[in-house]
């Protein structure tokens, strides 16, 4: 038979409200008693049932977090500074992988409204805004990740791809690469498009054709896909002296396909990243990036997203947008 909160307040020698107190309110009950209550819940062995919680209470102490892809260390460094913050507040965080579907966006939606979830932090599929609509008529807390958001009625936190793409070339051009190319995932992803903007914005700055820039446009954003961009680099008539790459999966990718054909990075060709994941700086030739601050972008919105759960009367809506920075490693510097 499992302990009960009446078998806590009966061996403190409390009232069973005073027990729900030191759950839920600790504030409010004073030191000594709720010292004898902790020691009761000790000395029994007591744990709380959840389910009953949420039964009563309606709500999961959960926030979920949906991201495209888990496999990313991008996305896991930005889990992490979702759960710092969920943990300081007592909360969980179900981690989801939309690999860029709608459906299962969708089915991660609905389960986590099922679950009573405190809010939802997602980096919606592109041209799903519906279902992140539906989720805060529901009631459910919602702020967009690594996507500004458009409306008033949602927060949301991301950092100005734009500004990114264009510190990327503006370095390569200041390393006096000339012939550039440009490797980015589908551009119905508006992070890519955002930064390909951005670098053709610094290619006009330059004084340069912004449509001289090259680009090759893959399938998905990771390695494997990095690795078929840099054999059709190689494989081209016109091979470029520098290649920018919408994130550091692509950037890795290419790496290895020119270390492995023996061509010389930095030297033939200068390679930048963008994201500044740990593997990064650990590559075989350490890789210049465009740094994004990861876990403060999930550890913002999940403050953002419990703030709004906890005082939805007094919340206002915010869209913070971080500022991304160029870490300059060996792989795109120019042999003086
Ligand atoms: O989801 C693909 C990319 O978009 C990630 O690598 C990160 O750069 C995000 O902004």
């Amino acid at each position: 038979m499992p302990v009960s909160i009446k078998d806590v307040a009966a061996r403190a020698g409390v009232s069973v409200g005073t027990v729900s107190n030191v759950l839920n309110r600790p504030d409010v009950v004073a030191d000594d008693t709720r010292h004898k209550v902790l020691a009761a819940i000790e000395a029994l062995g007591f744990v709380r049932n959840e389910s009953a919680r949420q039964l009563r209470t309606g709500t999961a102490r959960a926030i979920g977090l949906i991201v495209p892809d888990v496999s990313n260390p991008f996305f896991t460094d930005v889990a992490r500074g979702a759960e710092d913050a969920a943990s300081d507040a007592g909360h969980v965080v179900i981690l989801c992988n939309s690999d860029e579907s709608e459906q299962r966006q969708d089915r991660h939606l609905q389960l986590l409204a099922e679950q009573r979830v405190h809010g939802v932090l997602i980096t919606p599929v592109e041209s799903a805004p519906e279902p992140v609509r539906r989720l805060r008529e529901r009631g459910v807390s919602v702020v967009l990740l690594d996507q500004h958001a458009d409306v008033e009625d949602t927060c949301s936190v991301s950092v100005d791809h734009r500004h990114g793409g264009t510190l990327a070339i503006n370095h390569l051009l200041a390393e006096g690469h000339r012939e550039l190319a440009m490797i980015t995932g589908p551009l119905s992803i508006a992070q890519c498009r955002q930064r390909l903007d951005g670098a053709r914005d610094a290619l006009v700055a330059a004084g340069r054709d912004p449509e001289g820039l090259r680009v090759i446009e893959v399938t998905a954003m990771n390695v494997v896909s990095g690795r078929n961009a840099g054999e059709r680099v190689l494989a081209g008539t016109r091979r470029p002296d520098a290649v920018f790459c919408a994130n550091d999966l692509l950037a890795l990718g290419v790496l290895q396909v020119m270390v492995r054909a023996g061509v010389r990075v930095p030297g033939e060709l200068a390679i930048v990243g963008y994201d500044d994941i740990d593997f990064a700086a650990a590559a075989a030739v350490p890789l210049t990036s465009v740094r994004q601050p990861s876990r403060l972008l999930g550890r913002r919105a999940a403050e953002l997203v419990l703030g709004e759960t906890q005082s939805p009367q007094e919340h206002v809506h915010h869209h913070v947008v971080f500022s991304p920075e160029l870490v300059v490693r060996e792989s795109s510097r120019r042999f003086r």
